[in-house]
């Protein structure tokens, strides 16, 4: 499976990318709103085998894209949707992006193709995500990617020494048929 977008090609992992999710994964600015404080390489190669192991299910209920800069093939974050089972009209989103390419608009670009997919292609009524409140760049993705804020869940993690509300962000089918039509600023 292959998505375009204006900058961005979006493929299926292969063995052979976990060095470039590693390479940021690691890095203090992606890993503020996460438990960890560091990431092993068998980490990252254990996710990246966990994208490629759901590319073999037939049929498929979580797709997770390697996100890669169209110009040069440069892999630089992933993002996809995941449903509990194949049959599912509910699947929940997740993306992430190397710190050396924030602010340009790529995880928004990224983050409206997969939701556009997962209406599409998969039919979904719903389509939500959790994130820490606080984590201002993801929840703006979120938005920019159709989706509104439906509750705020307090105090709902802990770690670093301290408790994290999470914000649920969420979008309906009907919500994102209406904004297809319209002047394509939305989308
Ligand atoms: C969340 C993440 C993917 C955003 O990547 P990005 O490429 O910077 O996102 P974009 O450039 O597409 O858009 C970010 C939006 O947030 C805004 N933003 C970025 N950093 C911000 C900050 N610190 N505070 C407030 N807004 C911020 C940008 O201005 C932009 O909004 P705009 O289009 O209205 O100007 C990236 O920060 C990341 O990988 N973080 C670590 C992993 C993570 O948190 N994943 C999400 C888990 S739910």
């Amino acid at each position: 499976m292959i998505l375009h977008t204006r900058r961005l090609l979006l493929r299926e992992f292969t063995a052979e990318d976990w060095p470039a999710i590693f390479a940021y994964q690691n890095d203090p600015r992606y890993l503020r709103f996460y438990e960890r404080d560091s990431v092993t390489e068998r980490q990252s190669q254990a996710l990246t085998y966990h994208f490629i192991l759901w590319q073999g299910e037939q049929p498929r209920s979580k797709v997770q894209l390697a996100i890669t800069l169209a110009a040069t093939g440069e892999v630089i974050g992933n993002v996809g949707v995941r449903r509990e089972t194949a049959d599912e009209p509910v699947a929940d989103m997740g993306f992430e992006l190397s710190p050396e390419h924030w602010g340009q608009g790529y995880a928004s670009e990224a983050a409206r193709a997969m939701v556009d997919w997962g209406f599409g292609e998969w039919g979904l009524e719903r389509i939500h995500a959790h994130c820490v409140s606080e984590n201002a760049a993801s929840a703006r993705v979120l938005e920019r990617a159709g989706l509104r804020q439906e509750a705020r869940l307090r105090d709902h993690q802990f770690f670093k020494d301290r408790f994290w509300d999470l914000t649920l962000y969420g979008i309906l089918r009907a919500e994102w048929e209406a904004s297809r039509g319209t002047n394509g600023l939305i989308r």
